[in-house]
């Protein structure tokens, strides 16, 4: 744990200068205090008793229809942040057919096994299409690689997870739920039921990730409907600012009253510094030009991130810094400056 404890140190000396936050969750403004003494009295045993005993989770949305944008690495990096740098113990959703996240926080082999004894996304969805109750506790499960969470004293990170072979049996699912609910949209009712279920796992919480889906569709909009921030990552490229657009609008369009819901926080993801017209753009959105209230740190590009994605298989676990290499930085930048947006109610 010491070495744990000074490598962090340096990490943060690398991340811009922290200000302590204002209110909001007390686990996270707590250990905010301690990212300002630099870690140097870090003691996991005293974060855990602090807790709360049933302080209610944030629920935040990772969202971009766009595809490959890096919801699901920003899924990971945020979940392995926020669990390293305060302690959190947080609940990873995975809304997403394709299971990139999944695979990422459980390995490959892990997911069929989980999909046999009935855990996961898949059950979960089959059940509420046939009109049962959801058990969410049941769908929790351990996850992640990281060494230094390994314990779980202080940080800690599950997952409800998902299968990729939910790809082949959305379209049932969807049409056995719209034949016993025929009158009322899908995600609306989905979101209903989902929303009920949380209720009972979110004391055990301090944040709830939700990696959403690309694309449109019934699953993608009801976990939108659970969330109380949403986190957009985007690239630079062109087509990504007008999907961003595009996705801003339709949030601020919904009939059904999203936008009084949520708060979006665009991330810029992918970023090459030597692309002169990305670092242009980057200056005017930290300007503040396009209005966005985008995160003013943005992600850059960089392999090493891809192979952290990629879980090193059942029981085997690695040092962040084996993980992320010279992106630790961006991964506890990141985890401080979304914890700043929510604490700050921003
Ligand atoms: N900052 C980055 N640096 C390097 N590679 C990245 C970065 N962000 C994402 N990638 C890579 O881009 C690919 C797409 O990322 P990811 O799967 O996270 O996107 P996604 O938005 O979740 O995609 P989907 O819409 O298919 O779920 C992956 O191979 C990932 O490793
Ligand atoms: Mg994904």
């Amino acid at each position: 744990m010491a070495e744990f404890g000074e490598d962090l140190t340096k990490e943060f000396r690398r991340v811009p200068r922290v200000t302590a936050l204002k209110s909001g969750i007390p686990t996270l403004a707590r250990l905010a205090s301690l990212w300002e003494q630099g870690f140097r009295r870090w003691n996991p045993k005293s974060v855990e008793s602090d807790r709360p005993a049933a302080a209610m989770a944030v629920c935040l949305a990772i969202a971009n229809p766009k595809g490959g944008v890096g919801k699901s690495l920003t899924t990971l990096m945020l979940a392995d942040g926020l669990a390293l740098a305060y302690g959190a113990r947080v609940l990873v959703f995975d809304a997403d057919p394709q299971a990139g996240i999944t695979q990422a926080l459980l390995g490959i082999v892990a997911q069929d096994d989980l999909d046999q004894r009935q855990i996961g996304l898949g059950p979960l969805l089959r059940k509420w299409s046939q009109g049962q109750e959801i058990d969410l506790a049941s769908h929790c499960v351990p996850a992640g690689d990281l060494a230094e969470l390994r314990n779980r004293q202080a940080g800690r990170i599950d997952l409800i997870p998902s299968n990729h072979q939910l790809l082949g049996e959305i379209a049932d699912i969807e049409h056995a739920a719209r034949h016993i609910r025929r009158r009322d949209r899908l995600d609306i009712l989905l979101a209903g039921a989902l929303r009920s279920a949380f209720r009972n796992v979110l004391p055990n919480y301090d944040i709830v990730l939700i990696d959403c889906p690309a694309g449109p569709g019934p699953l993608g909009l009801a976990v939108l409907r659970l969330a109380g921030h949403i986190l957009t990552p985007t690239s630079l490229e062109a087509n990504s600012y007008s999907t961003l657009v595009g996705f801003l609008q339709f949030i601020l369009d919904d009939d059904l009253d999203l936008a009084s819901q949520v708060k979006v926080h665009p991330l810029i993801t992918q970023y090459h510094a030597s692309n002169t017209l990305q670092r242009q753009m980057l200056d005017h959105i930290q300007q503040g030009y396009y209005g966005l209230n985008a995160i003013g740190r943005p992600i850059s590009y960089a392999t090493v991130l891809q192979g952290a994605a990629s879980h090193p298989g059942a029981g085997s676990f690695r040092t962040a810094r084996e993980k992320y290499g010279n992106s630790l930085a961006d991964v506890l930048g990141l985890a401080h400056a979304v914890a700043q947006r929510i604490s700050s109610g921003g």
